[in-house]
């Protein structure tokens, strides 16, 4: 899910590959989740589950011009086998406004319903893979997108989007701007052993993709910030 070409990243995960089983242990009592994308067009939702895993976000749309070809395989497997599932938009704030992209991703899978199995939508907001790191926004006009983004999710769906981020990106990109704590639940991605420093604004994060790989599982490794009927809520 993060772009690799981020060196601060790159060094995070490094870090993070020396011991995975650390985490796994001292995060046994949290509810796993992975989080997949295209890249994993054949999971095995059974097996999914049957190793523990107990949530999945899945990649919805990209920009206002890109849906996830395995996106609506990949949802009714894990509404099949009983997983708390949501969905993901990848941010493009170079191709289009945050109220267009929403308004995509919502059409495209990215809705809320209070069911109890379904989370916010997320908005997965990180190092540019196509080009320059803040896609050409400077920090007010990128703080600018993502409220626009953030706000129009929520007049859509009743709720507002969670954000995936880094904080190394969000410092940079939107000076580790603070307005966004008091609304906006955090999926905070650091690839090591602690979540370490969040970014401005939260002070705790919902949910921490600890490694990019969650093998045996399928996709990118999570862990929910709580207990099991916390994350129905
Ligand atoms: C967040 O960014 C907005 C827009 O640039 C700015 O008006 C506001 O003061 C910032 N707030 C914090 C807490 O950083």
């Amino acid at each position: 899910m993060v772009s690799i070409k981020a060196p601060s990243f790159l060094a995070m995960a490094v870090t993070a590959l020396a011991s995975p089983s650390d985490v796994t242990l001292a995060k046994r009592a949290n509810p796993y989740g992975i989080d997949v994308s295209g890249h994993q067009p054949s999971v095995n939702w059974k097996t999914v589950k049957a190793n523990g895993i107990v949530f999945a976000y899945i990649k919805a749309t990209e920009g206002t011009g890109f849906k996830n070809p395995e996106f609506n395989s990949q949802y009714t497997g894990a509404t099949n086998v009983g997983l708390t599932r949501g969905s993901y938009h990848f941010a493009r704030p170079d191709v289009s406004t945050g109220a267009a992209q929403a308004t995509y991703f919502v059409a495209n899978g990215g809705g809320w319903s209070s069911d109890g199995i379904t989370l916010p939508g997320a908005l997965d907001i990180e190092y540019n893979p196509y080009g320059a790191t803040c896609y050409g926004k400077t920090q007010a006009a990128m703080v600018t997108w993502i409220r626009d983004f953030s706000n129009t999710y929520k007049s859509k769906t009743g709720v507002y989007p969670v954000i995936y981020t880094t904080t190394d990106w969000w410092k940079t990109c939107t000076g580790n701007n603070g307005s966004f704590g008091s609304t906006n639940p955090l999926w905070i991605a650091r690839y090591a052993s602690a979540v370490g420093t969040l970014p401005n604004g939260w002070s705790f994060h919902t949910f921490w993709q600890y490694s990019n790989s969650a093998s045996p599982n399928p996709g990118d490794a999570n862990v929910f910030n709580g207990d099991l009927a916390g994350l129905k809520r």
